[in-house]
């Protein structure tokens, strides 16, 4: 990475790949009872596209390309890993370098191995040994190859997603428990834990050891390159006297705040604001533009977020995640525009912004969602694979073209 803005485009393997089977979400999304509308099945066929996928980046105008690899495909069984699974992310990375798109990769999306899940993730006191056996062999394998990697995904999800998803329901924890033991049942197992359907009070303290085991390792070589985290970052605005603000945001972000100590940088994701009154969480205001995903339309989120996360660490930042879901790309247009606006005015103000990747590349399989969220700057016919980039993506490749930060 040599001092250049960095635009492009984020994916994760799980919601493009297709058929992840050996995945803990492949089995949660076909037991029953399960949360999941509708199984990821062949995804965006991306597994065998995904040359297809860096030709389309390259030639919209983007330098840099975000990818997870999948950990249920390099190691199959515990302890056993897939050289031809090594093999096919090395081609990949390749790939992104001969089109002149500088690969981020993410170690963990979410998804882990099913039997990862089935011998309780990273409830487990020896998760983090476990991660550490996966990233080592990454390391060794794909490190020469790296642009920057980050450990997981969002490792502050389960936090948010109590929040935003109200994970902490009655309801949804009823939900969570039956299609996690159903799970558990169909292993043979008698627990099952998947990252984002877990409780923060069980996952986090192995999560965030992981992530220090991984930095170390990552770090040690072969290959140098930046090597951090992402966190799942939403503006907390506090509203009126006596508001929570502070206290909310310490809630979601502090940990994993603090977790980026050895981190070369932070990758903020962000998506709307939450605002935060003295009872805690408020609902959106009246009237406003909310997305297919049910989040407040507020793109200048993204400039109170990276502010936060530079003041809070001193690291430099990549906006690692920014994007909406809708069917009106006009919108997706404007929300770009909103949110490189906010971008450039905390660079004016000396933020050290250093890249910026929007979610996402293609429309994709939405976790629980499904296919029905529309993110991709890039439609995808269902059957057929045939991807046919839209306005919005035309607008954004003009302006990473044109590095205009
Ligand atoms: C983020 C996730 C990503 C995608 C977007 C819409 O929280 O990291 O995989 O689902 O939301």
């Amino acid at each position: 990475m040599d001092g250049k803005f960095l635009w492009g485009t984020a994916t994760a393997a799980h919601q493009i790949e297709g058929n992840n089977v050996n995945s803990d979400f492949w089995l949660a999304e076909h037991v029953t009872p399960t949360l999941f509308k509708e199984p990821s099945g062949d995804a965006c066929d991306s597994l065998h596209r995904y040359a297809e996928d860096t030709a389309l980046a390259t030639s919209l105008g983007f330098n840099a390309h975000r990818f997870g690899i999948e950990w249920a495909r390099i190691e199959p069984e515990p302890g056993e890993f897939s050289p031809a699974a090594l093999d096919h992310y090395k081609r990949v990375l390749d790939d992104c370098h001969s089109k002149g798109l500088t690969p981020m990769v993410t170690l963990s999306h979410w998804t882990v191995p099913r039997w990862f899940a089935a011998r309780g993730g990273f409830e487990q006191a020896d998760s983090p040994d476990t991660f550490a056996r996966f990233t080592e062999q990454v390391a060794k394998h794909l490190g020469p190859l790296m642009g920057a990697a980050t450990t997981f995904n969002e490792c502050n999800i389960p936090r948010l997603a109590r929040l935003l998803f109200k994970l902490d329901s009655p309801l949804a924890q009823a939900g969570i428990q039956a299609m996690s033991a159903a799970c558990a049942k169909a292993c043979g197992s008698d627990r099952w834990s998947s990252v984002l359907f877990s409780s923060p009070d069980k996952t986090e303290a192995q999560m965030v050891a992981a992530h220090h085991r991984a930095v170390e390792i990552l770090k040690a070589g072969p290959g140098s390159y930046p090597v951090g985290l992402t966190i799942s970052m939403q503006a907390v605005e506090g509203i009126g006297p006596g508001n929570k603000a502070a206290e909310v945001a310490d809630a979601l972000y502090g940990p994993w705040l603090a977790a980026a100590k050895p981190c070369d940088f932070v990758g903020v994701q962000t998506y709307t604001r939450i605002r935060v009154g003295a009872e805690g969480p408020l609902s959106v205001p009246a009237g406003s533009e909310m997305t297919d995903a049910g989040y407040e339309f507020y793109p200048q989120a993204l400039g109170e977020t990276v502010r936060f996360a530079a003041k809070a660490t001193g690291k430099p930042i990549y906006v690692t995640e920014n994007g909406i879901a809708t069917g009106d790309d006009t919108r997706r247009v404007a929300y770009i525009d909103g949110a490189l606006d906010a971008l450039r005015k905390a660079r004016a103000d000396g933020i050290d912004v250093r890249g910026y990747f929007h979610w996402s590349l293609l429309d994709n399989f939405e976790w629980t969602a499904g296919y029905a969220q529309h993110f991709g700057l890039v439609e995808v016919d269902r059957t057929t694979f045939k991807r046919t980039p839209k306005p919005s993506a035309v607008h954004l490749g003009r302006i990473a073209r044109a590095d205009s930060i």
